[in-house]
């Protein structure tokens, strides 16, 4: 009676760590799915033209973004929001090109803290340097959004 009893916890322990594991997997799968962030690669989200725009994106942000919004997307204390993880920004990435084409002022709320100070508009960026600015800043850092269709970037400057 006692033997076969012992006999148990060894293929119970296994079960256990088993249970375990597949639990632990399926938890790491429906967070990827839910969350805006996620640490997949660029590869795994944009196509090589994509990439490209990343790229030339990275390059535009580097030279009229970065000064403001910081090199990592942090932004400044509660002068300058975030757009590393902004709610306002991936709730409407699209959106943004406004903001970018013509500026943005007054009060607005970005992860619960409240900024308001203007920013310029950019009238000699195009609708495709718009779009590559739009892939960069919501591909980079923790930001996994996927790809800006200039389309749409045209279509959103338009309304
Ligand atoms: C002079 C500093 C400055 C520069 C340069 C600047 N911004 Fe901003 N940006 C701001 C401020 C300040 C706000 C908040 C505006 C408000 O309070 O209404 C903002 C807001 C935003 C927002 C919406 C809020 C958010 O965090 O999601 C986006 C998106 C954005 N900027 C993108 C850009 C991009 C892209 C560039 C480069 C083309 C850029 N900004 C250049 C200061 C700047």
């Amino acid at each position: 009676m006692v033997k076969s009893k012992m006999n148990t916890y060894p293929f119970l322990k296994g079960f256990c760590l088993l249970f375990g594991l597949v639990l632990l997997a399926a938890c790491q799968s429906g967070t990827d799915k839910t969350s805006s962030t996620s640490t997949s690669s660029i590869q795994d989200r944009l196509d090589n033209k994509e990439i490209k725009y990343f790229s030339n994106g990275k390059r535009l942000y580097t030279q009229y973004c970065a000064n403001c919004h910081m090199e990592d997307g942090e932004g400044l204390g509660k002068l300058i929001p975030p757009l590393n993880k902004a709610d306002y920004l991936l709730k409407d990435v699209v959106g943004a090109a406004k903001i970018i084409a013509h500026g943005q002022q007054g009060e607005i709320m970005v992860n619960n803290i409240q900024y308001n100070q203007p920013m310029p508009g950019y009238s000699n960026l195009n609708a495709n340097q718009i779009a590559e600015l739009l892939t960069y800043i919501s591909n980079a850092w923790d930001n996994a959004y996927g790809p800006v269709e200039v389309n749409d970037v045209k279509k959103a400057l338009n309304k």
